[in-house]
């Protein structure tokens, strides 16, 4: 039975389950997905590989207009990729490409990149704002007529958004981006707009030496198990998911004239917010002291519903003292040292049940119990919080 509104979109399946999440549930077929990211941080393995497992149910064109078909193979042999019927075409003009696509008729293209397209028409070099907008809408009219399913690939620029992206947003119906650390193997597939389902959602891989693997259990990365002054666990949602992540801080003497502040994976003015509120309600002399703080696992951290925990790994740093292990921290934090609740709560504390923790502080008036082991307390503020959490007076 359907209701009036609630149309089901028909989808086919990435042939990855993280990938499929990401847009929705899987690709919708016709639509036009921009897939974004630094250079080198595996988009065109993510694709190949996806389009390798999507040509074993359909007609798949992989055009490659970054490297030669015989890289493309080298890669493809690499990751040993399955017997597939997927056709690779190596070419960077527009004219040539869309000659390709009327005779094979794909359901599924992917361009890789769509600034290594040319449209010989325009005299500008290819990469360039006309470039990039002319041969992605030419391509758009195209796949629209066929009702082809296409999936432009876009490099990151250091200005930010390149000029790929940015100037195609408005033209496709989804735009992910790919993201991770150069230094470690974890990628992150982000959702940062979807026609057709949830923003925010993530998706997991992991580079190995045979191309991409989907982590199917996330949590486990952004855990250290390090049970270490500095550290404290959080729950963060990244839309319809649950991650437990730790935090780590170090707060130390400083040798500068005005001290230190360095985050990353959480806004820097967050962290002064969370270190301006333990000084005044806490009185720590936190202004002069050097703080860092660290997401583990390279996750950008942005929600609200973390501060408690920021808050609670510096103070367990300035004071030298160890969280007892198995707790988690849930909660954010007004300019008054109040704490504030926040969104998705059940779906957190049964993430930290889940991966077997024991104890969850959190804001007053959860209306929630006990959740399998795991041990509810509530707090009012910060202060009651962190004496819960320490068992020690703050
Ligand atoms: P690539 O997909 O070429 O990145 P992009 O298209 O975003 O520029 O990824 C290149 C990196 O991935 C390169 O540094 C090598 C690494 N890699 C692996 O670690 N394992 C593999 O199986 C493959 C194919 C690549
Ligand atoms: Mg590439």
């Amino acid at each position: 039975m359907s209701s009036l509104g609630e149309k089901t979109i028909e989808r086919f399946s990435s042939g990855f389950g993280e990938f499929d999440r990401v847009l929705g549930g899987g690709f919708v077929p016709g639509s036009l997905v921009l897939v974004g990211g630094d250079p080198g941080i595996g988009k065109s393995t993510l694709l190949l590989q996806s389009a390798t497992l999507m040509a074993t149910e359909r007609q798949v064109l992989y055009v490659s207009a970054e490297e030669s078909s015989q890289q493309v193979k080298l890669r493809w042999q690499r990751l040993q990729g399955a017997q597939s019927d997927m056709k690779l075409l190596a070419e960077t003009d527009l004219d040539l490409v869309l000659k390709e696509l009327e005779i094979i008729r794909p359901e599924v293209a992917i361009i890789d990149s769509i600034q290594a397209l040319n449209d010989g028409a325009l005299s500008s070099t290819p990469g360039s704002v006309a470039q990039v907008r002319e041969c992605a809408a030419a391509l758009q009219r195209f796949a629209k007529e066929y009702d082809i399913t296409l999936v432009l690939v876009g490099h990151v620029t250091k200005e930010g958004m390149l000029a790929g992206p940015k100037v195609l947003e408005h033209l496709v119906d989804a735009v992910l981006t790919f993201e991770g650390d150069r230094f470690a193997s974890h990628r992150l597939l982000r959702t940062m707009k979807n026609r057709f389902g949830a923003t925010y959602e993530l998706g997991v891989f992991e580079m190995q030496g045979k191309g991409l693997v989907e982590v199917l259990n996330p949590s486990e990365l952004f855990m250290s198990g390090e049970s270490a002054s500095g550290v404290a666990t959080i729950v963060a949602c990244e839309g319809t998911r649950s991650l437990v992540v730790d935090l780590q801080a170090l707060v130390a003497a400083t040798s500068y004239p005005s001290p230190r502040r360095t985050a990353t994976g959480l806004g820097t003015s967050r962290l002064h917010q969370i270190l301006a509120v333990l000084e005044k309600h806490l009185s720590l002399p936190l202004s002069r002291l050097d703080c860092y703080l660290a997401v583990a696992g390279g996750l950008q951290v942005e929600e609200p519903a973390s501060d408690l925990g920021v808050a609670a790994a510096v103070v367990s740093s300035y004071r030298d003292i160890t969280i007892p292990p198995r707790t988690v921290f849930i909660g954010e934090l007004g300019l008054g040292g109040q704490l504030r609740p926040v969104g998705q709560l059940s779906q957190r504390l049964q993430e930290a049940a889940r991966l077997g923790f024991a104890r969850a502080v959190l804001p007053k008036g959860s209306g929630l119990d006990q959740i399998d082991n795991l041990e509810l307390f509530e707090a009012s503020n910060l202060r009651e919080a962190l004496v819960i959490a320490l068992d020690e007076d703050i």
